[in-house]
């Protein structure tokens, strides 16, 4: 026996008995599962005090132990969701998750792979969904891309190369100092995260041109475009790129993506476009998939797998045509990052230098596993079937007395509320509708501004919605808009509606 190491060594974290690790978590998987089979019986509900009461660290010090911090993440925990796992959850823009997925992400963090760089299995996984995702968007094979954690991470790096392209990869290291002010532009209801990427790259908010938006459509008024493009180089100022959003936040309007890419190669700017839940109608059936018509001739796209992929948070994506604009942006290798002939620290190309993380979590797993379990038709059929319900549900809007129809639905955003005339009083019943929908635990709409009022947006980026979800969402909304005053939401407990319950 050779002598005990002199060392007093803490135990690792690696538990003391592995069968017993293992039938905690086979139990908590059975939870997370029995949670999704049954999740119909449990929408979003408030927060209440077994949830703050199981999570306090005041007493962390000493650790409590696996069992004890299983229970109170599956006990506690666990029932707490934001409600987008729910078939009735049409909020903001928001995607569901889905079960091969959840196993993707129990492999990923088995792996626990940093994939900033190096030679190992998870760079490959991301490199092989960046080259599917690149060939669905009809780029070239010189496209280079990275993930991130979504859509507004993906705008700030997109932009960073945008800017670096109109300056020179001098600017790098001069950052704006001697350039005269560049300026971007975008569709009025574009998302905010454009102006706060200007920011961060130094160019600042306020060269953030709103673009007016055609009345018909939705969409860049293209003239109004041209003629502000115009207006900033007679003033001296630089215009350096576009942003074309597929999938407005608010309504859900389309730009003009062809008719733009072609704008911008005439003017020579950089034509990016936002993705964020949109771009997938390119996998729709028509006539959804023509909305994004001329994405393939984007410089970036910036898109999201957690809204209309159906894959679990946080998952984006940043694409770019030009794949050495990417490096050349963000590149960097000091001595303790260079890379090998061989072994685990070779593996070239490193995605540290296709973003600013250089430590970076294993997200591409998750949609390589949905995209191979479930295959390209299937997901295409349920982004469709989001568009076709979302029309069901303005038919529903439209032959409804107590309501009106806010905006045209044009993919999977229907925009509608009261039919009151009166901005504000119509706008107080919106918002109170919303709340009290939410408070009592069936479906979730949100809010935006529309045409001068507050009006109702269900954003249906759902792959467990069916029809009678909703046809009890908008039996819902009638019910209380034939309800003068409407309960607010404060005086409301929550309860779950009854169409929670639905098999
Ligand atoms: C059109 C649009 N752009 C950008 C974003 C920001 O994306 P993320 O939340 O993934 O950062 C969103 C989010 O809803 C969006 O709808």
């Amino acid at each position: 026996m050779p002598d005990a190491h002199p060392l007093a060594e803490p135990p690792s974290l690696d538990p003391p008995d592995w069968e017993h690790a293992r039938a905690l978590l086979h139990a908590a998987a059975d939870r997370c599962i029995e949670q999704l089979r049954d999740i119909r019986a449990h929408p979003w509900r408030p927060v209440d005090a077994r949830l703050l009461d199981a999570i306090r660290l005041d007493a962390a010090a000493r650790g409590h132990g696996l069992d004890d911090a299983v229970e109170r993440m599956v006990g506690a925990t666990l029932p707490f969701h934001s409600g987008n796992v729910h078939p009735g959850f049409f909020g903001w823009v928001q995607g569901t998750g889905n079960v091969a997925a959840l196993v993707a992400e129990l492999i990923a963090a088995t792996m626990n792979s940093n994939c900033g760089g190096r030679d190992h299995g998870a760079v490959y996984v991301e490199r092989e969904v960046i080259r599917w995702c690149a060939g669905c968007f009809g780029l070239p094979d010189t496209t280079g891309g990275v993930f991130v954690s979504g859509t507004s991470q993906a705008t700030v790096l997109a932009l960073a190369a945008a800017r670096q392209q109109a300056l020179g990869d001098e600017s790098r290291r001069g950052g704006l100092s001697g350039s005269v002010p560049l300026a971007l532009y975008a569709a009025d209801g574009s998302h905010s995260a454009i102006g706060k990427a200007l920011e961060l790259v130094g160019i600042g908010s306020r060269m953030l041109r709103t673009v007016p938006v055609d009345a018909g459509t939705g969409g860049m008024d293209l003239a109004a475009l041209a003629a502000l493009v115009a207006d900033d180089r007679a003033a001296g100022v630089r215009p350096f790129c576009v942003v074309g959003t597929a999938g407005s936040a608010g309504v859900g309007a389309f730009d003009p993506l062809d008719e733009l890419a072609t704008f911008c190669t005439r003017e020579g700017l950089w034509f990016h476009v936002d993705g964020a839940y949109g771009a997938w109608a390119r996998i729709a059936d028509p006539p959804w998939r023509s909305l994004v018509n001329g994405i393939e001739r984007a410089d970036s796209i910036a898109l999201d797998f957690h809204k209309w992929m159906f894959v679990q948070y946080d998952c984006g994506l940043l694409l770019m045509r030009d794949e050495a604009r990417q490096r050349a942006t963000f590149a960097a290798r000091p001595s303790y990052l260079e890379s090998q002939q061989a072994g685990l620290g070779g593996g070239e190309p490193w995605f540290c230098d296709y973003g600013t993380d250089l430590s970076r979590g294993f997200r591409a797993l998750k949609v390589w596993a949905t995209l191979h379990a479930y295959g390209v038709q299937h997901l295409a059929a349920l982004v469709t079937g989001n568009c076709r319900l979302a029309a069901y549900m303005a038919r529903r809007v439209s032959a409804a007395p107590e309501l009106r129809l806010a905006a045209p639905v044009r993919s999977s955003v229907c925009c509608f509320g009261v039919a009151v005339d009166d901005d504000e009083d119509a706008s107080r019943q919106n918002a109170a509708i919303a709340v009290t929908l939410q408070m009592q635990g069936g479906c979730v709409l949100s809010t935006t501004r529309w045409g001068g009022r507050t009006v109702l947006r269900a954003a249906i980026t759902n792959q467990r919605t069916r029809a009678h979800d909703i046809d009890a969402c908008i039996d819902a909304v009638r019910e209380l808009a034939a309800r003068r005053p409407i309960d607010f939401a404060e005086a409301t407990p929550w309860r779950p509606a009854p169409t929670a319950k639905l098999p």
